[in-house]
């Protein structure tokens, strides 16, 4: 890539070129103008709200703001009037001593930087998904050149031959990860990827090419630098991205079908089928492309197969995969075996699959997107990730988004506890762990992937409650992480109930948890920096159905 000719274009873009069609004509609301220097708990939401909206309103690339500023100065700390947390300074060292430079530019940051760990495995790699809170804490910080280097190797990446054994994998897929080899003797550095041919279970990671697409989103939104996503080379990227995953089969539904170990949950967790995870990020990648995909005669027909399949998925997402009290019992009372279109239980989900939990989970007022809905199978596990993307995207109407935000609230012993935050809830054990997951002695119960508590996780929880109007939630779970990561020289992940221990096998000096707490420190300090990551309510996807009775619709 690097031929690609990158014209450095002043900041403010052709409205015409960009159109984010979808919500232009909605959001036609007076611009705010924030003053970054009021905190923003001084700010009324509904000031945040409009700035925000009219932010995105043809994705017009004012900024959200990054700033330079000196090197190694945070420009989020300098601002202030009051002192910052001396985590801030500590985490910014640690994010720049994690840099990874592909001849003499830096291109990623390495997953974890613990050398003392006996296995380094693939952790001293660039992970795709792991340099997505980095990328977004150098794009507040006004440093989005290391963003876009990383954007244009990976996007060399993509045009690799890929195989595993002897199958060849679609032309569009990401890479999971990518490692630069150093050669001092002939001084040349070379680049390896895995799209999951070397992987544990050898998986292809299905979220990297998501990523990858959001963050030029966010790069240029940040920036207001068109010019990367508008070079035939991103243009095409995003194409390949897109034929991959709106490629017709013999799909009955509009979400993706996965399989187990596919995104940030990467190996066995009982996540085959349509994790939420994939849903909710296919959705927000879909809306990122279609404001970004040039309306050319290649680009055009991809427009159109995004709006349609937009359309099927939010409807389907927000009809299928949400509970909440109402929808939990009526699920309870189904009828099973039905035939036929006029059919309420669609897909034969059996009462008798209900988990106990679930019944004292449930608050009365609030609700959730589950794991996954297939024939009779619905997995009512919570997952993170996945619902606050829901919220970030507008998959989630508002409605369900300020009832997600009243079942974290609701349910915090169970979801934050000591340390934010679990990536899913509850854990799998026994009987079940073993059938689930093969016997992982990784994943045991309250650990890793299988109910561990992820530090990365708060930047998404912090989006999303600044994006709900609930920033003390995001304050209270800040707090709680500054209590125990610089201590606990920012471990990967937290194990138990309360995610009170530093987890069994997890790395410290993981670049995302240091990255994820930066990027929440940042965007409450400023959250016009939300712009960037998220993306207003498309009223042409409004459900024409209420929620409590979506299921009889
Ligand atoms: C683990 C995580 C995965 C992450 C990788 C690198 O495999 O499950 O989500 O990308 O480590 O940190």
């Amino acid at each position: 890539m690097e031929g690609v000719g990158l014209r450095n274009v002043g900041s403010h873009c052709s409205l015409a070129e960009m159109d984010d069609f979808d919500l232009s004509r909605l959001l036609d609301k007076p611009k705010l103008n924030i003053e970054r220097q009021r905190s923003f708990d001084e700010r009324s939401l509904s000031e945040l709200s409009i700035g925000l909206a009219r932010g995105l309103d043809h994705l017009d690339f004012t900024y959200s703001p990054g700033r330079r500023s000196g090197f190694d100065t945070p420009a989020s700390s300098a601002r202030n009037s009051f002192e910052p947390h001396p985590m801030v300074a500590e985490a910014w060292e640690a994010l720049r001593r994690s840099l990874v430079y592909f001849r003499g530019q830096p291109v990623g940051t390495i997953a974890a930087n613990d050398h003392a760990s006996e296995e380094v495995l693939n952790y001293d790699q660039v992970f795709v998904r792991d340099f997505v809170p980095s990328a977004l804490a150098f794009l507040m910080n006004g440093e989005p050149d290391i963003v876009k280097n990383f954007l244009l190797k990976t996007l060399y990446l993509q045009g690799w031959e890929k195989q595993i054994d002897r199958f060849k994998l679609g032309e569009g897929a990401m890479p999971a990860s990518f490692k630069v080899l150093h050669d001092p003797i002939r001084k040349m550095d070379t680049l390896i990827a895995d799209f999951g041919e070397s992987a544990i279970g050898r998986v292809a990671p299905v979220d990297s090419g998501f990523w990858w697409i959001i963050l030029l989103r966010a790069y240029t939104k940040s920036t207001g630098d068109l010019s990367l996503a508008e070079t035939p080379e991103c243009q095409k990227g995003m194409r390949l991205i897109l034929a991959l995953c709106l490629s017709e089969g013999f799909d009955t539904f509009p979400t993706l079908l996965c399989a187990d170990g596919c995104s940030m949950i990467d190996r066995r967790m009982g996540i085959y089928g349509y994790p939420i995870e994939i849903q909710a990020l296919f959705f927000m990648a879909l809306r990122c492309a279609l404001a970004m995909l040039k309306h050319d005669a290649e680009g055009k027909e991809f427009v159109e197969r995004i709006v349609k399949r937009l359309h099927a998925l939010s409807y389907h997402m927000r009809s299928y995969f949400w509970l909440d009290f109402q929808q939990l019992n009526d699920i309870y009372r189904f009828k099973t075996e039905e035939y036929s279109h006029t059919a309420v239980n669609k897909f034969n989900v059996m009462p008798d699959s209900i988990p106990e939990w679930v019944f004292d989970f449930m608050p009365t007022r609030g609700g959730y997107f589950i794991g996954n809905v297939s024939p009779a199978r619905m997995d009512f596990r919570w997952f993170a990730l996945g619902n606050f993307v829901a919220i970030l995207s507008s998959l989630a109407t508002p409605e369900q988004s300020a009832a997600i935000m009243d079942l974290v609230e609701s349910r915090w012993e169970e979801l934050v506890g000591e340390m934010p935050l679990k990536i899913c809830y509850p854990a799998i054990e026994s009987h079940e762990w073993r059938i689930v997951t093969g016997c992982d002695p990784k994943n045991t119960r309250w650990s890793y992937h299988n109910g561990g508590s992820w530090p990365v996780l708060l930047w998404l929880l912090t989006a999303a409650c600044i994006k709900t109007g609930r920033p003390q939630i995001a304050r209270r779970a800040i707090d709680l992480a500054e209590t125990r990561l610089l201590k606990d020289n920012w471990p990967e992940y937290y194990d138990g109930k309360l995610g009170r221990y530093v987890g069994k096998q997890a790395r410290k000096l993981q670049t995302w948890s240091i990255a994820g707490y930066l990027v929440a420190k940042m965007m409450l300090e400023d959250p016009s920096h939300l712009g960037m990551i998220s993306l207003e309510e498309d009223k042409q996807m409004k459900p024409v159905i209420k929620r409590s009775s979506s299921w009889t619709c």
